[in-house]
């Protein structure tokens, strides 16, 4: 007599609720070139992928649109009375926002797993109404991405601030979907702004942009754009901004750059985040790596023995954490002076 199989072994209970979803797990994919593919956007939800993020529109491309289109019915405006019936329909013109909006629809058609729409743009203007319109379109939660370097010589840090605070409350005013900010880590007061972008209604904050960085080709005598995807290493910058503001901060918080392992998976939800997004990783490995990731993630809590994800969360942050004085300036002081020569 031959012994049954023994039922696989249950695995922990990853669900979690981001921005008001309950999501079976906390891994979704970032803002990425995935959508376009619909075929790999199936293949990241069978990989156990727990939400899809829109690449962005971008503030430039509604601008385009918006500017064209006036132009362009401007320019038949004056000639004579029947003009209207020469204006071309608008939504003929291929346009970017709305094969973003036709693509927003095709993905939420195409998987079960919850839509992010994203928004990115820094600047007043009609673009933020494009909000809206991706709620209509049927995405499940929305992420503004406040992605800029500040060059201009006039303005200050708290002007920028009061800018993007500003583009946050219209955007909640336009909307009732759930909004995530993905901000970078380059604000003098970084908590501060992000207790303010809390209470403009923020209800994560997608930490962080990550920058890229243009080389110079020193032959041609030119910039030369690059776009190199990310390594663990980067982790570390979020882990402690995370660890920083968890539970410090009325907003859930998501972790962006540098998860390419089911360990740094794990350290990001002991810093504190909610939710941990992949990209450059599904991107080297394809999107099965999601179910290494999660693979990596539940052997190592069963390991440890955590009984629950709630037990993992923020047990590293800055209220929890063993020794908050190594997130700090002290311990800068100490690890330079440990160096000999
Ligand atoms: C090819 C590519 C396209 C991306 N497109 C967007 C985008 O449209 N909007 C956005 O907010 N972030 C975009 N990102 C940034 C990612 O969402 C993410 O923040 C960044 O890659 C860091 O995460 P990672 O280390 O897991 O790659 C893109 C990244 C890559 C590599």
């Amino acid at each position: 007599m031959t012994n049954p199989t023994p039922d696989p072994k249950p695995t922990m209970n990853l669900k979690t609720n981001y921005l008001g979803l309950e999501l079976k797990n906390p891994l979704i994919v970032g803002a990425s070139p995935f959508p376009d593919d619909l075929d790999k956007v199936r293949a990241l939800e069978d990989a156990g992928i727990a939400a899809i993020t829109m690449y962005s529109l971008f503030e430039e491309q509604i601008t385009q649109n918006i500017v064209g289109a006036e132009a362009h019915i401007g320019s038949y405006e004056n000639s004579f009375s029947e003009a209207a019936s020469y204006f071309p329909d608008v939504n003929v013109l291929e346009r970017d926002a709305d094969v973003y909006l036709d693509q927003i629809q095709r993905v939420k058609e195409s998987v079960s797993v919850p839509v992010i729409a994203s928004l990115n743009g820094t600047r007043e203007g009609a673009w933020v109404e494009y909000a809206a319109l991706m709620e209509s379109a049927g995405a499940d939660a929305l992420e503004l991405n406040l992605y800029f370097l500040p060059t201009d010589m006039e303005e200050s840090a708290a002007q920028l601030e009061d800018r993007c605070i500003r583009i946050v409350e219209t955007i909640k005013a336009h909307i009732t979907l759930p909004l995530a900010v993905k901000l970078s880590p380059f604000f003098t007061a970084l908590p501060h702004f992000a207790k303010r972008l809390a209470a403009a209604g923020a209800g994560s904050l997608v930490c962080f942009n990550r920058f890229y960085q243009p080389d110079i080709d020193t032959d041609a005598l030119d910039i030369r754009p690059a776009l190199e995807l990310s390594h663990s290493t980067e982790l570390r910058l979020r882990l402690r901004w995370l660890a920083f503001l968890s539970g410090r901060i009325d907003t859930q918080l998501a972790v962006s750059g540098g998860v390419h392992t089911g360990l740094d998976v794990a350290k990001a939800l002991m810093a504190g985040a909610d939710v941990v997004q992949a990209v450059s990783s599904l991107l080297i490995n394809g999107p099965g790596h999601a179910a290494d990731l999660l693979e990596e993630l539940n052997r190592w809590i069963e390991e440890k023995e955590y009984n629950s994800l709630e037990d993992l969360r923020g047990c590293m942050n800055y209220l929890r954490c063993p020794d908050p004085e190594a997130l700090e300036r002290a311990n800068y002081m100490r690890l330079l002076k440990s160096w000999r020569v």
